[in-house]
């Protein structure tokens, strides 16, 4: 597999209120890659600059220092009127919130990005109606975000990256604000899509069983300065029953490993 997305010396201060001397360094020497159609997970404390780090990576943030190869080619900017949000759809972005439009229904908040792309047609309107049914939502495409659960939502959310069929999705904590039974069954949704297509997925969780869970490999990011403490080989094998994660082989040494450099 060849690295799709490199990650070089990443460094990142915001400036101060007063707008003088920038601040501390929120993230410092941060470096990774991610190879074609790995599914990556990342760990870190609240406050550890995962967002942070996923905003510079989708261009919704510029970098203070260091640099971001997407395909080789650098896609790192310093100048906030340069930034690329998504970098021309190459990079999907399922972000903390679920940031759908309340005056969409299901059906057009999937349909949006198409839409704003100019690809809707037959076949576009078709694979959005797959990933519908694939999730569960067929017979809601007509509800608005207000009437659906925050399940539902979540899975709108997902799959509204999915249909124009980025080669890169960052997801940041997807599904923490849900509870622990529709958390496992997005889980396992999100597995099963990622399995029809093998995107490279890069997962920020604070949630080690999810880290586990999800990826082939989690790193674990540092306090301020954030930067890579820890990486883990996951080595459970593929396709897994997140419901009972727990109990496959390797589980439990792997989650007292990351738990141990969770700091
Ligand atoms: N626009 C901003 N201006 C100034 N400081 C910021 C800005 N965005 C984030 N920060 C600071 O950067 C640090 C990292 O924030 P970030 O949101 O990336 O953390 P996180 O790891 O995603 O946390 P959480 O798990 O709570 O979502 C925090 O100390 C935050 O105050
Ligand atoms: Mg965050």
């Amino acid at each position: 597999m060849t690295a799709l997305l490199d990650i070089n010396k990443l460094g990142k201060r915001f400036p101060t209120r007063h707008g003088r001397e920038p601040s501390s360094w929120v993230i410092k020497d941060l470096s990774f890659s991610v190879a074609d159609g790995e599914f990556l997970t990342i760990v870190g404390p609240s406050g550890a600059g995962k967002s942070t780090l996923l905003n510079i990576i989708a261009q919704t943030d510029t970098a203070s220092a260091g640099e971001i190869l997407l395909n080789g080619t650098s896609v790192t900017t310093r100048d906030p009127r340069a930034l690329k949000p998504g970098i021309d759809r190459r990079i999907g972005y399922v972000t903390q919130d679920d940031n759908l439009l309340p005056w969409r229904s299901t059906l057009d908040n999937v349909l949006f990005a198409l839409d704003v792309q100019g690809k809707l047609n037959d076949e576009s309107r078709g694979r959005a109606r797959q990933l519908i049914q694939a999730v569960g939502l067929a017979g809601f495409e007509k509800y608005y975000p207000h009437e659906l659960s925050g399940g539902m939502r979540k899975r709108t959310a997902l799959i509204r990256t999915l249909v124009y069929d980025p080669p890169i999705i960052l997801m940041d904590e997807p599904f923490a604000a849900v509870d622990a039974q529709t958390r496992t069954q997005l889980q396992a949704d999100l597995l099963r899509l990622w399995d029809l297509g093998r995107k490279t997925i890069v997962f920020v969780t604070h949630d080690i069983t999810e880290a586990i869970a999800l990826g082939d490999r989690a790193l674990v990011l540092s306090k301020q300065p954030s930067r890579i403490a820890a990486e883990h080989a996951i080595p459970i094998p593929r396709p897994r029953n997140v419901k009972d994660i727990f109990a496959l082989p390797g589980f439990a040494e792997t989650y007292e490993k990351i738990r141990a450099d969770v700091q």
